[in-house]
């Protein structure tokens, strides 16, 4: 399974990348607009550059794709937009939400070999549009669907038995992550790709048993080097 870490935040992006276990990044408008706030740098540079700085930088901290989402919600200022992120870098995954210009957008930029990724699906057939108009990810948001009570990873079971009927080269990129049972149920059924909070990535090395062991190792360890001398 790919890991991509959901952030635009450069310098957690940068410190998570140092393990050599992440394989892209995701971002949206609210985590853009978090980094936003905690930064002076919007005054001078206005929302656009801010965003093509940032994506910018996440781009070159790794080479797999770095999604940046287009804010606009008609086709025509939706593809200007994605046309001129996908210029950003050659890893950057232009990223359209789950509608018909969405959609039509994901269409029009995939025919010219831009990667895009289509987010916001919460349900098969919208899983089926998307990977129909040729999008290089779909991304499932199941922490979002469990909020409402449905079962978010019941829908990637059924994208991947879906899409496992056709050659899509559409790949299922579970979103909404929430927590590790979330990454190895997905992991479990096979889902190719999960974008991960930094919170949920680190939680992948944890185990009460390790620290406990390691603790106990370290502490004899330390007996026996008094013991020699
Ligand atoms: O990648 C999509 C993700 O950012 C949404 O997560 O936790 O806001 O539902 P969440």
């Amino acid at each position: 399974m790919r890991f991509f870490i959901d952030s635009a935040d450069v310098n957690e992006v940068r410190e998570l990348a140092k393990s050599g276990l992440v394989d892209g990044v995701t971002t949206n408008p609210s985590l853009i607009a978090k980094e936003i706030k905690k930064s002076s740098a919007m005054a001078d540079k206005g929302s656009g550059g801010y965003i093509h700085t940032r994506i910018g930088e996440l781009c070159a901290l790794l080479d797999g794709p770095v999604s940046a989402e287009v804010t606009a919600t008609d086709f025509p200022e939706m593809y200007k937009e994605g046309k001129s992120l996908a210029k950003i870098a050659k890893n950057v995954a232009v990223k359209v939400p789950l509608t018909e210009s969405g959609l039509r957008c994901c269409h029009a930029l995939s025919l010219e070999g831009i990667d895009v990724n289509v987010t916001l699906c919460f349900s098969s057939a919208q899983a089926l549009l998307a990977a129909k108009s040729g999008a290089r990810f779909v991304s499932p948001f199941i922490g979002r669907l469990d909020d409402i009570g449905h079962d978010g990873l019941q829908l990637i079971e059924e994208i991947l038995e879906l899409y496992s009927h056709y050659k899509f080269s559409t790949e299922v990129l579970v979103a909404s992550v929430r927590n590790i049972g979330h990454v190895i149920a997905s992991a479990r059924m096979g889902a190719p790709i999960a974008t991960l909070p930094p919170k949920v990535f680190r939680a992948l090395y944890k185990h009460p048993l390790t620290d406990s062991g390691l603790a106990a190792f370290l502490s004899d360890w330390r007996e026996s080097k008094q013991s020699i001398l």
